[in-house]
Order: structure tokens, then sequence, then C-alpha cells
């Protein structure tokens, strides 16, 4: 698909649930949030008619998220059935990696082409302190589990932690081959509470413990990072800079809502609900012909202001991170 800018837009996020088993203090308040009908939740067969008609307008590689997705019943199920719609050649998904041990087997079966495990300190107190949950185990496990397993591991952290735990994170990177992830925080719901701190910034403390910055070689991905590496690392440091670095003139991407709703930009409520049109009878090309007339309609970029937080949003776990 082509948007009114002539950017090709491939990629599809899909957020299976609003649910989550943690509270991180960025992304949601300490007593949660309301949470969606289970009626008004997508099902998996209205997922996959969605992602059938959808990988026919050129839509070819898949992230499934929440909330936190493997709090979904038969999850790893759905990946396996996606994988199997002619034309989507990839299919990932975001975790918090608590229930990543447990499903790892089937997710493998299912054919996931990687993981990407949201880690933002390995210090089990200040861990504690930003998921309001006390689970740093379990994620290491589901992340050794993972990388034993061979699977293209990504780690992402939203740095809120202090500077030692963000370079132990960078550690990972040095020891593993695996790609750790810096995200600056977007300034929705309760993200705008806490200050950027930015790629440089954080180039900056990097470089101070690991010297020079080094081009790190390509890596495979869907989107807006940018790669680098330093001397002796196996892996690479990524930064996601959405504020500093703004990516949107070649943002590739759609978001589906765990209600059914087309967003085509995270910071506008811009785009089409399908679920209706799902539940109503209407056939694939009337579905098909609005998701077209939505992504033409695509914003050009967001406005988003370091720590300001023009526009309301849904909350991140509302629209799949
Ligand atoms: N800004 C940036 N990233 C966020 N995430 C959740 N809320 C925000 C925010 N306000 C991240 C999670 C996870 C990913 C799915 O989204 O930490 O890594
Ligand atoms: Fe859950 Fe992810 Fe939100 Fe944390 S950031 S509360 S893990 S959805």
């Amino acid at each position: 698909m082509l948007d009114s800018y002539g950017r090709i837009i491939d990629y599809l996020r899909i957020s299976v649930t609003d649910r989550c088993n943690m509270r991180c203090v960025y992304c949601m308040p300490e007593d949660g949030i309301p949470k969606l009908d289970h009626c008004d939740i997508l099902t998996y067969d209205e997922i996959i008619r969605t992602v059938r008609i959808m990988s026919g307008t050129g839509i070819r590689k898949i992230k499934i998220t929440g909330g936190e997705p493997l709090v979904r019943k038969g999850v790893t199920g759905l990946i396996g059935e996606l994988k199997s719609i002619p034309g989507i050649e990839q299919v990932t998904i975001t975790t918090n990696g608590t229930l990543l041990e447990e499903n790892l087997e089937a997710l493998v079966r299912a054919g996931v082409d990687g993981i990407n495990v949201s880690i933002d300190s390995l210090d089990q107190k200040n861990y504690a302190a930003v998921t309001r949950k006390d689970l740093l185990a379990d994620a290491l496990r589901g992340l050794g589990a993972a990388l034993e397993a061979g699977l293209n591991v990504k780690i992402n952290c939203v740095p809120v932690s202090p500077d030692e735990d963000i370079l132990a994170l960078a550690e990972l990177a040095r020891d593993n081959p695996l790609q750790v992830r810096f995200i600056e925080i977007m300034p929705l719901g309760e993200g705008k509470r806490f200050p950027l701190r930015s790629e440089d910034e954080l180039t900056e403390l990097l470089v101070s413990r690991f010297g020079p910055v080094l081009s790190a070689g390509p890596v495979a991905g869907n989107g807006p990072a940018k790669y680098v590496t330093f001397e002796g690392f196996r892996g690479n440091i990524g930064f996601i800079s959405a504020i500093s670095h703004k990516f949107c003139s070649s943002c590739n991407r759609l978001r589906l809502t765990a209600d059914g709703y087309i967003k085509t930009c995270l910071q506008f409520d811009t785009g089409c609900f399908l679920r209706p049109l799902l539940r109503d009878g209407s056939e694939d090309g009337l579905i098909r012909d609005t998701i077209v007339r939505a992504v033409y309609e695509k914003p050009r970029c967001h406005e988003f202001a370091p720590g300001g937080g023009n526009g309301d949003v849904r909350l991140m776990s509302q629209i799949g991170g």
C-alpha cells in the first residue's frame, strides 16, 4: 500500500489484548485501566481474516503486541496461522518475557521469526520499581530460553532507570549475539511524566564506558532502529528515537488495536474502525477499500513535543506499544 506521501506501508502491528500482567510506570496507572469487554476484542478468526485481506494490499510483516500478548490464550496458535497466509513473510512478537519460557516451545513450533523482550533494568529492585511487579527472574528465564532456542532476540529498554542499569543492559549486547535497543519515551499517557533520555545523551554515556562508537553490520528489522556497536561486542546497540530523530518520513507501519481499529499514526486517532465491518457481513472488498482509503490519509508525521504530549491518544497498552 502507498500513502499520499509515497511511503510504502508493509508492516502491521497487531495488539491482541489490552491486558498485561505488569504495570510499568510509564505505561499504565498502578490500578490498571478499564479493560475492554471480551466481546469487543477481535477474535482470532477476525484477526486472521483481516491479515488475509491486508496481505493482498502489500502487508508483509506482522508484529504481535499487547498489552502483553502472551496473557491471551492461544496466541502461539494465531502466530502459526498468520505465518501460513500467503504473502506474510515474517511474524514476530513483542513481550515482557515473563510468560515466555512456558510458551517458547509453542512459539518455535509456530515458526516465530523473532522475539523482542522488554527489560528496563537487570537490577531486581529497579526492575520491580519500573514494572511494579517483582518478575525479573521470570523475564530473564524467558530471555535465556529464547537465546538457547537460537531465536532472533532483541531487548527493548525504555531508559528510565539509573545510568548503571543502562550500562548493564548494554553489556548484554557485549556478551551475547543480540540487539539491545533503547527506546525514547513517547510523551503519551503515563509516559508524559518522565523526562526524555535522548539518543545523544545515551550515546555519550555508552562511549564513556565502552569506547568509541563503531558502525554495526546490517541488522534484520522492520523499521526505525539505528544500530551501532562497540569494541568487543558480539551484538549491537540500537536506538529508536522517535522524538530526537523523528523517522516519520520512512514510517512503514499500521496498527490494529485489540478492539479492531486500524490506527495509521501512533499519535492521532486517524484510521478506520474495522470491527463493525468484520461483524456486519461486509465483503472483503469493502474492508480492503476502507483500509486502503485510511492508509492514503496516514498523517505526514507526529507532532509530539519532548515531554509535552500534545494531542491525546489512548495509552500505549491500548494501542500496542
Ligand atoms: N514510550 C516508549 N515506549 C513505551 N512502551 C510502553 N510505553 C511506552 C512509552 N510511553 C514500550 C514498552 C515495550 C514496548 C512494547 O513499548 O516498554 O518495550
Ligand atoms: Fe505491560 Fe508492556 Fe505496558 Fe509494561 S510496557 S505494563 S509490560 S504492556
